[in-house]
């Protein structure tokens, strides 16, 4: 058992915050893993990255499915508001930790799940070392722990591992077309390392091993602010100014809602497949008729200004979701004018909050 004065120590060197993250100490998880033999069936996670977007929205997933979950997240780009609705459930735990730092958790882990990453291209370029650090580092930390409990893994890739691709749709079996020391480079080739890792990793050591390439999802608990064409298009809207659309607006994106994306990664958590699968919505839009769209749902009135593309933008970004139809029998089921309605109620209330402040 640990000290009051350890558990004050750490805090203080803010490892541990209160309230939610209390119960994060030895004795906490020594508990957890008595339940766990006391409740043979129950899975244990550990889900790095939780406080984000998905992995919030993942950590929610596995507890309705009867999972025990500890996430792990220093908060970079992360918020306790996005797990606070968790902070009674018995199976749910929160440790506030750098995965780029050696991990260690006591007790017995069925998976980890490594979602920690910087994701929007505001977060990386503003992050660019984290990031690197994140890809690499982090997923060597995880598998190490994967390892050391014999536990199963889950890595949260991207499509821009296929950079700015010169074929569409974008097939797994895709290399890719990446500029390596472009600004954009420190997430793309840290994913594309971080792919490596798992693979050796699961090559060299028999890890079971699972890899996701997400392509762009969307859906509540984004952050208004996190630069992604969505939340940017909604923040202008309801800030009354113009809706920044970059280049001519013809290059092309595809949205997943996020329980569509939470569903795939499950079944293919659960697969046998160890190679890269692509989870995505293949209906492909244009920015700009994504950026209308939005301005039409939220009744905006503000124009539409253009502004240069940023460097390395990709043109085209469609997933070739085959391969999760066939493996998994998943596709997309929710259609991008419902999931946008979900989504900007979402927005329209963290936004009144925010005003509210
Ligand atoms: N959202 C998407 O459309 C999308 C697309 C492709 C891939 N992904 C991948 O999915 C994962 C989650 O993305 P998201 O959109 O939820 O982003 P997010 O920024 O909302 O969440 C990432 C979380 O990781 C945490 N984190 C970052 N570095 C960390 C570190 N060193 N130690 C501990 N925690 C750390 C952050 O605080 C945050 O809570 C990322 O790995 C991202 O690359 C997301």
């Amino acid at each position: 058992m640990r000290s009051q004065a350890g558990m004050k120590e750490r805090r203080a060197r803010n490892m541990e915050p209160a309230g939610i993250w209390e119960n994060t100490d030895d004795e906490a998880a020594g508990s957890i893993a008595k339940r766990r033999n006391d409740e043979a069936k129950t899975m244990r996670a550990v889900v790095t990255g939780g406080a984000g977007f998905l992995g919030s929205h993942l950590c929610d997933y596995l507890l309705d499915h009867g999972w025990e979950v500890l996430s792990i997240d220093n908060l970079v780009t992360g918020t306790q508001a996005n797990v606070r609705h968790l902070a009674e459930h018995p199976r749910f735990r929160m440790l506030q930790q750098d995965v780029t730092k050696f991990i260690d958790v006591p007790g017995p882990v069925d998976y980890v799940l490594h979602f920690a990453s910087p994701a929007s291209p505001v977060d990386y370029l503003k992050l660019p070392i984290q990031t690197l650090k994140v890809g690499s580092l982090g997923t060597l930390n995880t598998l190490g722990l994967a390892l050391a409990k014999k536990a199963k893994y889950f890595l949260a890739s991207t499509s821009e591992c296929y950079g700015d691709p010169l074929v569409s749709p974008q097939p797994e079996t895709y290399w890719g077309n990446v500029n390596p020391i472009g600004p954009r480079g420190v997430y793309d080739e840290a994913k594309r390392f971080a792919e490596a890792m798992v693979m050796a990793y699961h090559r060299a050591h028999g890890v079971d091993t699972h890899i996701v390439r997400i392509f762009n999802t969307y859906g509540p608990r984004m952050r208004l602010n996190d630069g992604r064409a969505l939340p940017n298009f909604v923040h202008q809207a309801l800030m009354g100014q113009p809706i920044t659309v970059y280049g001519s607006g013809k290059q092309t994106r595809s949205f997943c809602y996020v329980s569509d994306l939470i569903e795939g990664i499950y079944r293919l958590m659960l697969s046998e497949e160890h190679e890269p699968t692509n989870i995505g919505n293949p209906q492909e839009i244009t920015i700009l008729e994504f950026a209308e769209r939005v301005r039409a749902l939220l009744g905006a009135t503000t124009p539409i200004v253009f502004e240069p593309l940023p460097q390395d933008d990709p043109k085209q970004r469609c997933p070739d979701i085959s391969k999760a139809r066939r493996l998994l029998g998943w596709e997309p089921k929710v259609n991008l004018e419902d999931g946008l309605r979900l989504t900007l109620e979402s927005f329209k209330k963290q936004f009144a909050e925010a005003q509210a402040r």
